[in-house]
């Protein structure tokens, strides 16, 4: 398979790239993938329904998330909250208990703080245009043109990873898809092969090919509507597109959890800082190399050490070691620091999937 680059000397550019534009409008493409979304697609709730907070809701679970693991999440998340004032006036523990378990927290606080702004400032009415969308905390480009077009009818085209690849191997484009110029490459060509009507069902349409047929590995090549015009498949080239100009590097970092337990007390700290987990809770936290530490003494002097559990947990950027040091408190303790609450109530706190873990393996909450 031969992966190279085309390349077009900066000087051509600009002519070439008004050429490569309009040699790229292709009318066949979107016809046929509306054509396979009618045979294809799946019965999702959120197509259903032309509510702008509904499509919100379900557009924000779904970046970074696939639709099998983000539909109980909606389902959840529109029965407890099923307009925004009702997300707007709810406790931010509950709103980030409810996405416990899908990570990146920051889309649940942006949502609930965005609910907010509808509520307290618009009147409730929630923006109609995209101009007016990606003012939203939280909302981005793929967010606003998503909420724009599926409930509002605005000519206005999606591009997210599944977007990206479909074009990409489809028009053969080989800029990549993680910068400035590229991205705005694909924004045009996303642009000019929108339908002149049904933009709505277009956009869902290319979003649910890319995650059904047009895969990131083993596409459906064989069975594809689009193939005898697709560059990537003519080319060879299918697992070469898109493009990512930057890889990914974990940051690494060593967790050490001390878990002060007594029959009917645990204590939990609340996350304030601009880091992951923000205004999440976790049992009190001491970050440094296992090598190194020692569980502080003025915590544990009281305690006897009763478990040690070892775990690695991967994020999109970060590596986490993670120790678990669990303490039976055998004489009463108190720390400002830290909440002591009943182990009882502990599932009424939104934790990060690894403490969600280590509790659910470790700590019995209903034999009290
Ligand atoms: N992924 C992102 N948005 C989606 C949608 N509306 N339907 C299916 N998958 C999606």
């Amino acid at each position: 398979m031969d992966c190279k680059y085309n390349f077009i000397y900066e000087s051509q550019k600009a002519t070439a790239e008004f050429f490569i534009f309009v040699s790229m409008i292709d009318d066949d493409f979107s016809l046929k993938l509306i054509k396979w979304y009618s045979e294809n697609k799946r019965n999702l709730p959120w197509r259903e329904s032309k509510n702008p907070f509904k499509i919100w809701i379900s557009e924000i679970i779904l970046q970074q998330t696939k639709v099998d693991q983000g539909l109980p999440y909606y389902l959840k998340f529109i029965k407890k909250f099923p307009n925004v004032h009702d997300l707007a006036i709810a406790d931010e523990n509950m709103v980030l208990k409810l996405w416990q378990g899908l990570g990146y927290y920051s889309r649940a606080r942006n949502l609930h703080y965005s609910a907010k702004y509808i509520s307290n400032h618009l009147n409730g009415e929630f923006p109609k245009t995209y101009n007016e969308l990606i003012k939203l905390k939280g909302v981005g480009k793929y967010t606003a043109s998503a909420i724009a077009s599926f409930a509002f009818n605005e000519k206005k085209a999606v591009l997210d990873g599944n977007v990206f690849r479909v074009l990409s191997r489809y028009f053969g484009i080989e800029d990549p898809i993680d910068t400035t110029s590229g991205s705005k490459i694909f924004e045009n060509i996303a642009f000019i092969n929108l339908p002149k009507k049904n933009v709505d069902t277009y956009n869902q349409s290319v979003m649910e090919f890319g995650a059904l047929q047009c895969k990131p590995v083993k596409p459906n090549c064989n069975s594809c509507p689009l193939n005898s015009k697709c560059f990537a498949f003519n080319n060879n080239k299918i697992l070469c597109l898109p493009i990512k100009s930057k890889k990914i590097i974990k940051k690494e970092r060593f967790f050490n959890f001390i878990i002060l337990k007594s029959e009917k007390f645990i204590f939990l700290e609340k996350r304030i800082k601009n880091d992951i987990w923000k205004n999440m809770y976790q049992f009190p936290l001491f970050e440094e190399p296992i090598e190194s530490f020692s569980p502080p003494k003025d915590l544990i002097k009281t305690s006897i050490l009763s478990k040690k559990t070892e775990v690695t947990h991967l994020l999109t950027h970060q590596k986490l070691n993670v120790t678990f040091w669990e303490f039976e408190i055998k004489k009463l303790f108190q720390n400002k620091k830290y909440e002591r609450i009943e182990i009882k109530k502990l599932n009424e706190y939104a934790v990060p999937k690894i403490v969600e873990n280590y509790i659910n393996q470790n700590i019995s909450i209903h034999r009290l």
